[in-house]
């Protein structure tokens, strides 16, 4: 186990509520990852993968301003929808920002700009894709965790976990709400 790790089960009114959250999604424009030179994508080898699409939603630091996303500014009800469902999943987590990822396979990485925990939640028609924290082991080498995030969400500080996403098929969503 790892500790610093919290687990919240997805209760069937939640997982109705993601239901509603990808359909509102399939209606979105989500730019492609595929060749994007965007640092996120770079850093966890989206830029490789033809068929991943990610954003980001509500504020965004650029130099030394927080302002809000281009996503935010375009598809403003993602949030309202995003908020709805993190007051009955999980009222007491503070974000101002939710990244999405759809059909994304991650390499191993930290998170270190966010600030605290980062929550994570999966659905959509898909298997595998689980999500792997690393725990670093007595020898030096690091063991792998294996969560399924679309049965309960994680929550952890990314920018001291490493972490990863698996080979999954089907079509997969993920969502994950920072400071
Ligand atoms: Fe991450």
């Amino acid at each position: 186990m790892i500790t610093n790790v919290k687990q919240r089960p997805i209760t069937k009114k939640q997982k109705q509520m993601l239901e509603d959250i990808q359909a509102e999604l399939d209606l979105c424009y989500i730019p492609t990852s595929f060749g994007a030179v965007r640092h996120h994508c770079v850093k966890t080898n989206t830029h490789t993968q033809k068929g991943a699409r990610q954003d980001v939603v509500g504020t965004v630091v650029i130099g030394s301003t927080r302002t809000q996303s281009a996503c935010q500014k375009r598809h403003p009800q993602l949030m309202r929808l995003f908020k709805k469902f993190m007051k009955d999943h999980a009222p007491e987590f503070k974000f101002r920002t939710v990244y999405i990822n759809i059909d994304t396979m991650c390499d191993a990485h930290f998170d270190h700009k966010n600030s605290g925990e980062s929550l994570l939640i999966g659905f959509g028609d898909y298997s595998g894709g689980e999500t792997w924290l690393f725990k670093m082991q007595a020898d030096g080498s690091m063991k792998p965790y294996q969560y399924d995030i679309s049965k309960k969400s994680i929550s952890f500080d990314g920018s001291k976990i490493m972490h990863s996403s698996q080979k999954f098929t089907g079509k997969r969503y993920s969502l994950v709400f920072f400071q």
